[in-house]
């Protein structure tokens, strides 16, 4: 039994209790739901990996209320810092050297010696890690391979009856998952393009990123370019300007007729609606999907990453 539990006080307090005891709890930040588990507890832990049906190579993202906190694990390089100090709370996963595990469950890492950690940036998030009192690690609330929930109702949809609640926050204000920095090394590196632009992470750290891993792989070193991802359920034809017969047409800007990303052309609108769009077609039963382009700057950047992985052959 999967509870919907409100985001008030009680609920709040509720959700902390069944994290602290080993349970799942699907709850929502800015960029997506995650599904979070006490980071210290193994058990809890392997259970995100068995709810999520995913690889257990893939490690997960720590969720702490403050940078401070993150400093307890995580060894803040210069260029970390900066980063954190301008976009914490935020959009921004950060892949730190771990300085100590402090109880963090190996099973987190999957053996890396990095730590990926993120303070987020909505209320019912923060309420929940300061509540709980421990590292909660969190993939986004989806069965693996499957369209990351930006509603309390998409996560109920991917994972009724496998964990334990979901805290309803409503809509998520960004719609894409938090962009990834490897800041374990020298040189800072993107490692995915999210909701945070790529073009502001440059702009405060006065250089460009480094690239990481651009082709979808399956090494552990380059964990979340699995090439089909984010998929749904129908195939997808990306940059499409006009529809064949029988695809429905995924729309951005003057380029709309089934359903539209943003019909003023937002990339911020387009990002928040874009799962959400993948879900309702997936619950139409649309089997062949055309996606309008999408500009490839600021968020269109994440946009484009997710449409390409949801376009991407299918195993
Ligand atoms: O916005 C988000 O980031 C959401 C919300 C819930 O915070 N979370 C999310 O988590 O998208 P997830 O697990 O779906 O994606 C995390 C990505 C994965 O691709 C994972 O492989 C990568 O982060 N990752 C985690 N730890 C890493 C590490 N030490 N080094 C490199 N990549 C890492
Ligand atoms: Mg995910």
């Amino acid at each position: 039994m999967t509870r919907h539990l409100d985001a008030d006080d009680a609920g709040l307090r509720r959700a902390a209790q069944m994290l602290r005891r080993g349970g799942l709890v699907s709850f929502p930040t800015e960029t997506v739901y995650g599904l979070g588990a006490d980071a210290t507890d193994d058990t809890a832990v392997a259970r995100i990996y068995e709810a999520k049906g995913r690889p257990s190579f893939n490690p997960l993202i720590v969720h702490l209320p403050d940078a401070e906190a993150v400093e307890a694990y995580c060894v803040m390089t210069e260029d970390a810092r900066r980063l954190a100090g301008a976009f914490w709370p935020g959009a921004l996963t950060l892949v730190l050297p771990i300085r100590a595990y402090a109880g963090i469950s190996k099973l987190v890492t999957a053996g890396l010696d990095t730590l990926a950690v993120r303070v987020p940036d909505h209320p019912v998030a923060q309420a929940i890690l300061r509540e709980t009192a421990r590292p909660v690690a969190a993939p986004s609330a989806n069965p693996s391979g499957r369209v990351s929930p930006t509603t309390a109702q998409h996560v109920i949809a991917g994972l009724a009856g496998r964990i334990e609640a979901v805290v309803d926050g409503g809509p998520c204000g960004v719609g894409v998952e938090s962009t990834i920095v490897d800041c374990s090394e020298d040189e800072p590196v993107l490692l995915r393009a999210g909701g945070l632009p790529v073009e502001a992470i440059e702009a405060c750290l006065g250089r460009a990123l480094g690239l990481g891993p651009v082709a979808p792989s399956t090494a552990p070193s380059a964990p979340g370019q699995l090439a089909s991802h984010y998929a749904p359920s129908g195939s997808v034809r990306l940059d499409a300007t006009e529809t064949e017969p029988g695809e429905t047409y995924l729309g951005f800007g003057a380029l709309g007729a089934d359903m539209n990303l943003s019909p003023s052309g937002d990339l911020v609108e387009a990002a928040a609606n874009l799962f959400s769009c993948l879900h309702q077609l997936d619950a139409m039963g649309a089997e062949r999907i055309a996606v309008a382009p999408i500009p490839d700057h600021g968020l269109g950047r994440a946009i484009n990453d997710r449409l390409r992985r949801a376009a991407a052959p299918r195993d």
